[in-house]
């Protein structure tokens, strides 16, 4: 049996191209990054390179960007590190975990937090945000694109809101790296976030960058690396998989966008023209994210089933999918407890094939197919 793996916003296949580069630095490119020989500076360069890949991807300099161990550690570094006892943070209610936790654990050493809700669109209302500011409001952080819905919110219009009212602005952008393109010179982020694994390079390996002029405490300490912020030997082959998935995703990113759209349009056609009943939520999305209601088709039986038969999805975002409840975010836009308790998330990518669409929509509507049948004899 084929298996299709429909989850690329939970992580990604590692590119080839990446992989094989890895490869050769893990046995080539030894050398401490640190050490003041040819083996060292080797790794350091390889490092450097990599750097200036982010870099030339954003449109940022090179001295902006630190390496960390994934977009998690990069949110922590951010959070922990700007937010004392008495400061105010406003973010979404909808962030990944790893924002919304650091919050909870912040907030035990007396930093406050407003947390703004989705709008119907499942998008950060701007005047949302302006409605939280308080005197003592430190940092806004929202992210750039939501990781169950695929949304995407007006950072450029909360930069601005940022810069006027002299607070710091971070946003978590692990969707939205490699999947749209992203200028820094033009738009004012004090601090992003981002991760390697979600654009075809490895797990463990993330980036946070910190536009000149703005200055982080470490919340580790060991050696000097990565700027006083990140000690530990660098992870050479994982920092120089991310430089090349980095420079991969945006040199290909319009062709990628027009190859995505245009099977999640496939997709899309194949259910209305299987007459099967859905809703996709949200209007505006990242290309191939699609948060999709199925009527009457609980997520759970659906998704388990399809994992039987070799398909991939699933229901709300990864983190969450131990514990299959009715989507919390939809809850959040106002979404019925009904539609909220059947949405699966289905996101395709651009190692995706035609064929893999055609096979895996199959497999669905035959399934949706049986699952209503079931449930009606049942009943
Ligand atoms: C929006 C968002 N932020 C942060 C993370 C965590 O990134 P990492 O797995 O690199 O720590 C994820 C991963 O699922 C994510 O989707």
């Amino acid at each position: 049996m084929k298996k299709i793996y429909l989850d690329i916003a939970a992580t990604t296949p590692v590119d080839p191209k990446v992989a094989t580069l890895m490869s050769q630095v893990m046995t080539q490119t030894f050398g401490n990054p640190s050490s003041i020989h040819k083996f060292g500076q080797e790794s350091h360069s390889v490092i450097e390179r990599a750097r200036l890949q982010l870099a030339t991807a954003l449109s940022c300099e090179p001295g902006e960007i630190i390496f960390t161990g994934g977009g998690s550690e990069s949110n922590n570094l951010v959070l922990q590190g700007i937010l004392n006892s008495g400061d105010h943070i406003i973010t979404s209610a909808y962030e990944h975990p790893a924002i919304l936790n650091v919050i909870e654990a912040l907030q035990t050493k007396g930093v406050e937090s407003t947390l703004v809700n989705p709008n119907k669109d499942g998008v950060i209302d701007c005047l949302d945000v302006i409605n939280a500011i308080q005197p003592n409001t430190k940092l806004i952080s929202i992210m750039t694109v939501n990781n169950e819905l695929g949304t995407i919110n007006p950072i450029a219009k909360l930069g601005e809101i940022s810069v006027e009212n002299n607070i710091l602005f971070h946003t978590d952008a692990v969707q939205m790296f490699g999947k749209l393109p992203m200028d820094l010179s033009e738009i004012h982020i004090n601090f992003m976030s981002m991760s390697a694994h979600k654009l075809y390079g490895p797990k463990g390996v993330g980036a946070l960058y910190i536009r000149q002029g703005n200055k982080l405490p470490a919340i580790l300490h060991g050696g000097g690396q990565e700027n006083d912020l990140r000690p530990g030997t660098e992870n050479i082959p994982g920092i120089a998989g991310f430089g090349l998935a980095a420079e991969l995703a945006t040199e290909n990113l319009p062709t990628n966008i027009e190859n995505i759209l245009e099977l999640e349009k496939r997709f899309l056609n194949a259910l209305t023209e299987n007459s099967i009943e859905f809703t996709r939520h949200c209007t505006s999305h990242i290309p191939g994210l699609m948060n999709i209601s199925f009527h009457d088709v609980l997520s759970k039986p659906l998704l388990m089933n399809l994992d039987m038969e070799g398909v991939a999805i699933s229901a709300g975002s990864a983190c969450a999918s131990g514990t299959l409840k009715a989507s919390k975010v939809l809850l959040q836009m106002g979404v019925s407890e009904k539609l909220a308790s059947e949405s699966v998330r289905i996101s395709l990518g651009k190692l995706h094939t035609k064929d893999d669409v055609d096979s895996a929509i199959q497999k669905i509507i035959e399934l949706i197919t049986r699952l209503k049948i079931t449930a009606e004899i049942n009943a």
